[in-house]
């Protein structure tokens, strides 16, 4: 039986539905000696702002029950050093790249990248990063706000003919509040979640293990939330969602297609198994054959119950 693995988010079309999570997959050369890279569905590069960013200082991660925190703070080499010396690699690779973006301070960054990006042939799709928990200084995130959410994407989307895609945060009361925000403002596809809040404290030196004392909780401890925030803007919105948190093997990945996303992204495991995205994607197959689908498609959003 001829499987489909293919899916598309907005303009793009991707061979699978699994991507890289942004972060968690450097600019994709670290990951060359250990799986073919041409094999996945897209990926999403860590998040790039204008200016370089050194982040916040050390402990920045730390393990916790079933996953991790980290207070990284978007530490990355800025818009220049990463169309020089970070895009050619993922050019080569022919397969969908997707550009996290973020602003740091002013959201007037957005619209300065996004408009200079928009001319960049080997960008396929743009991710605004408007859920980053681990900014100091920033006490509300643009997307714990509808109104604050909804005149970001409008105005990068004025600026980007791309494929646009919203990252979410589940930090927030109403998922798909947010989500319908994103929407409107023309955001082709919703990425969800980012990491949910957290710390952790070392008892023998009363002193918090991450610097920034408070961080971004991913993994497996978190599917769960990932998975309810998922299905409650499956039900909410006509876009296409790209689920993660905490997915790990093929069984979690097909979770989140079940509960409503169109694709999948992987983020923590990479750490763990840097094999994670090549072992679910050829996971899916291998379920949709055994399940006689035909495509990975028919998946999205077939979770049956009784109202
Ligand atoms: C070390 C680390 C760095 C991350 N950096 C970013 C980032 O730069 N931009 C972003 O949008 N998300 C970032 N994330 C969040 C992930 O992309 C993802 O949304 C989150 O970790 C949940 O997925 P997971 O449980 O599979 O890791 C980061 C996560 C981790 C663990």
């Amino acid at each position: 039986m001829k499987i489909n693995l293919s899916v598309k988010i907005g303009k793009i079309k991707l061979k699978n539905p699994v991507m890289t999570a942004s972060g968690t997959f450097g600019y994709a050369e670290e990951f060359n000696d250990f799986i073919n890279l041409k094999r996945l569905g897209a990926i999403v590069t860590k998040t790039v702002t204008l200016k370089p960013h050194i982040g916040n200082l050390p402990a920045r991660t730390c393990e916790t029950p079933s996953g991790m925190l980290n207070s990284i703070g978007l530490e990355n080499p800025g818009l220049e050093v990463f169309l020089k010396s970070k895009l050619p690699f993922l050019k080569k690779l022919n397969i969908p790249v997707i550009m996290s973006i973020a602003s740091i301070g002013s959201p007037e960054e957005f619209i300065e990248l996004a408009k200079r990006l928009n001319k960049v042939s080997a960008v396929d799709a743009l991710e605004l990063n408007i859920s980053c928990p681990n900014i100091i200084g920033e006490k509300t995130l643009i997307s714990q706000e509808c109104e604050a959410t909804y005149k970001t994407v409008s105005s990068v989307r004025k600026a980007t003919n791309k494929t646009l895609i919203t990252k979410l945060s589940p930090n927030v009361t109403c998922i798909s509040d947010i989500a319908k925000a994103a929407q409107s403002a023309g955001s082709d596809a919703i990425a969800l979640i980012n990491t949910l809040s957290g710390m952790s404290i070392d008892i023998e030196k009363r002193a918090p293990k991450l610097k920034a004392v408070t961080g971004g909780l991913s993994g497996p401890a978190i599917r769960p939330v990932a998975l309810k925030m998922v299905w409650e803007a499956y039900n909410n919105i006509k876009i296409p969602i790209i689920g993660m948190g905490g997915i790990m093997d093929t069984p979690s990945a097909l979770e989140f297609l079940i509960a409503g996303a169109t694709a999948i992204s992987i983020g923590t495991a990479n750490f763990i198994n840097p094999k994670a995205t090549i072992e679910i994607i050829d996971g899916l197959s291998e379920y949709l054959k055994r399940k006689k689908i035909k495509s990975a498609e028919e998946l999205t959003g077939s979770l049956s119950h009784e109202k």
